[in-house]
């Protein structure tokens, strides 16, 4: 793992607790970071909270809910005493649906979580930001297919599409408090999430759609958000950074 050298910053990652979150905590926390883990479950953002050590924060957290996520703020500011990354990472696959079927309540939850969500806590990530007057990096964690469409994933791809553009409008409207917000677009990456939806043959299939012929993972994602959250991407922002094994390139 690369050291970003965080020391002293500190970081909310939402959906901390599983996957691609969870290496996102995981390598912030290698670089020096303090990390406030949010997720749905008490069990599990604690046991998260506990392996990553003890100056770590973890709260029950659902995205979706607009006050949830201001309140959860606030106890990070209240508690740790600033912000200095935001990795919106929460997010749900959805059923799998062609659009002229799409049943409105599963499209309403995968909006919900997946841009409501993002918009949710880049809103609280911002206010915080500004302050504490520190600046600060924002990272949301896009896909592939924020980029590109997908049969019978319209509401994920539409969600996702919708996290590239707030990132981009975002980049521009919070520039002069210092604040960079970028995407980050994995490509298929093996984490709970995927494992739940596909069988052995999708999985190989998959696989081949990306140049070095296997899934991502989650750490290979962490490490480009870790660096887009470091000092060291002082100069990015608004952009969309695949971690896609050329998937996208094709
Ligand atoms: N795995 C992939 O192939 C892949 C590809 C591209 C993008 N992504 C994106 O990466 C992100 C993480 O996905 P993952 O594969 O690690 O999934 P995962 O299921 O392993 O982890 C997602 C975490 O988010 C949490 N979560 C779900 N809804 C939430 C809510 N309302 N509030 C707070 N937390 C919530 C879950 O409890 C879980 O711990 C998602 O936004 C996903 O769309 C994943």
């Amino acid at each position: 793992m690369i050291d970003f050298q965080l020391g002293g910053r500190v970081a909310v990652v939402t959906g901390g607790a599983s996957g691609i979150g969870l290496a996102c905590a995981q390598a912030l926390a290698h670089s020096g970071a303090t990390v406030s883990v949010w997720d749905l479950d008490a069990g599990r953002v604690e046991s998260v909270r506990a392996a990553l050590g003890e100056r770590h924060h973890g709260a029950v957290v659902d995205v979706a809910d607009p006050g949830a996520v201001q309140a959860a703020m606030q106890a990070v500011s209240a508690d740790l005493g600033r912000l200095d990354v935001a990795v919106l990472n929460a997010g749900v696959a959805g059923v799998p649906a062609p659009t002229g079927d799409y049943p409105d309540e599963n499209w309403r939850h995968v909006m919900g979580v997946n841009l409501d969500g993002v918009f949710h806590t880049m809103r609280s990530a911002v206010q915080a930001m500004r302050a504490h007057r520190s600046g600060g990096s924002i990272v949301a964690i896009a896909s592939v297919l924020g980029q590109v469409g997908s049969p019978n994933s319209g509401a994920y791809v539409a969600a996702k599409h919708g996290v590239v553009g707030l990132t981009r409008a975002a980049a521009w409207e919070h520039a002069a408090d210092g604040i960079r917000v970028n995407a980050v677009g994995p490509g298929y990456i093996d984490t709970p999430l995927l494992a739940a939806r596909i069988d052995d043959a999708q999985r190989a299939e998959i696989e081949q759609r990306h140049a070095p012929g296997r899934l991502g993972r989650p750490e290979e994602v962490a490490a480009v958000t870790t660096f887009l959250a470091s000092d060291a991407a002082s100069f990015v922002t608004g952009a969309y950074y695949p971690v896609d094994g050329g998937f996208l390139a094709r």
